[in-house]
C-alpha cells in the first residue's frame, strides 16, 4: 500500500469523534445498567434508570448519524495485503457492532414501552411507545436487551484485540487512523 498522509488514510474528524463518543457512552451505559438493576426500588434507582435510557437513546442517535455520515464519507480502505478472510471478519465485526448499537437501545425502548414507563430523553422529550404494554413483551425485550449487550461486549473484545494486534504485532497504522493525534506509520 502506498504511504498515505494522515489526511488521506485516516478516518475523518467527524468519524473519529462519533466513534469515541459512542465508545464512552457505551461504557457508561453498560456498567450503569448492571449497577442499577441490582438496586432496591428507590428514587436513586429511578433516576439512574432515566439516565441509562437517555444515554441509550443518545447512542442510537449518534449511531444513526455515524451511518448517515459514512454514506457520504467512505472509510479508508484496509491495507491492500489484508487477507480476504480477515477483511471479511473485520467488516463482519464492524457491521455486527452497528447492528447491536441499534438493537440494544431499541430493545431497551421496547422494554420501557412494555412496562408502562415511557422513555424520557434527558427529561426533555418523551418518546412514543413502540410496543404494547404487557408482561410478555417486557420479558421478551428485557431478555433481548441483555443478550444483545453481551453479544456487543464480545464483539468489542474481538475488535479491540484486532486493533491492538495491528498496532503492536503488525506495526501498521490501523489503530492510528482511528485515534486522534496518533500519527500514521503505514508503509
Ligand atoms: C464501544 C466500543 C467500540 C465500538 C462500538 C466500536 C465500533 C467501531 C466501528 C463500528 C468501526 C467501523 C467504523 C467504520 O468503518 O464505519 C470501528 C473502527 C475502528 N475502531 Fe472501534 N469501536 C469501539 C472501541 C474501540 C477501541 C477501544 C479501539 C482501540 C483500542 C477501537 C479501534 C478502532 C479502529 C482502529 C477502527 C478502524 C478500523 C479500520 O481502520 O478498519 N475501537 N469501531
Amino acid at each position: 500500500m502506498e504511504r498515505g498522509t494522515l489526511a488521506d488514510s485516516a478516518y475523518g474528524r467527524v468519524a473519529k469523534t462519533l466513534h469515541w463518543l459512542v465508545f464512552g457512552l457505551f461504557f457508561a451505559a453498560f456498567p450503569l445498567g448492571i449497577y442499577m438493576h441490582n438496586l432496591k426500588a428507590s428514587p436513586e434507582k429511578f433516576e439512574l434508570y432515566a439516565l441509562h435510557k437517555s444515554i441509550g437513546v443518545t447512542i442510537l442517535t449518534l449511531v444513526a448519524l455515524r451511518l448517515a455520515w459514512r454514506l457520504f464519507n467512505r472509510p479508508p480502505p484496509l491495507p491492500a495485503d489484508t487477507p480476504p478472510l480477515e477483511r471479511f471478519a473485520a467488516h463482519g465485526v464492524h457491521w455486527g457492532m452497528y447492528a447491536m448499537l441499534f438493537a440494544i437501545p431499541l430493545a431497551g425502548w421496547a422494554m420501557s414501552s412494555a412496562s408502562g414507563f415511557p422513555v424520557q430523553w434527558w427529561g426533555v422529550v418523551t418518546l412514543p411507545d413502540i410496543v404494547g404494554q404487557s408482561r410478555e413483551n417486557f420479558e421478551l425485550f428485557k431478555e433481548l436487551h441483555e443478550i444483545f449487550a453481551f453479544v456487543m461486549l464480545g464483539l468489542i473484545l474481538v475488535h479491540v484485540g484486532a486493533a491492538l494486534n495491528h498496532h503492536f504485532r503488525r506495526k501498521n497504522s490501523i489503530l492510528a487512523r482511528m485515534v486522534p493525534f496518533m500519527s500514521i506509520r503505514e508503509s
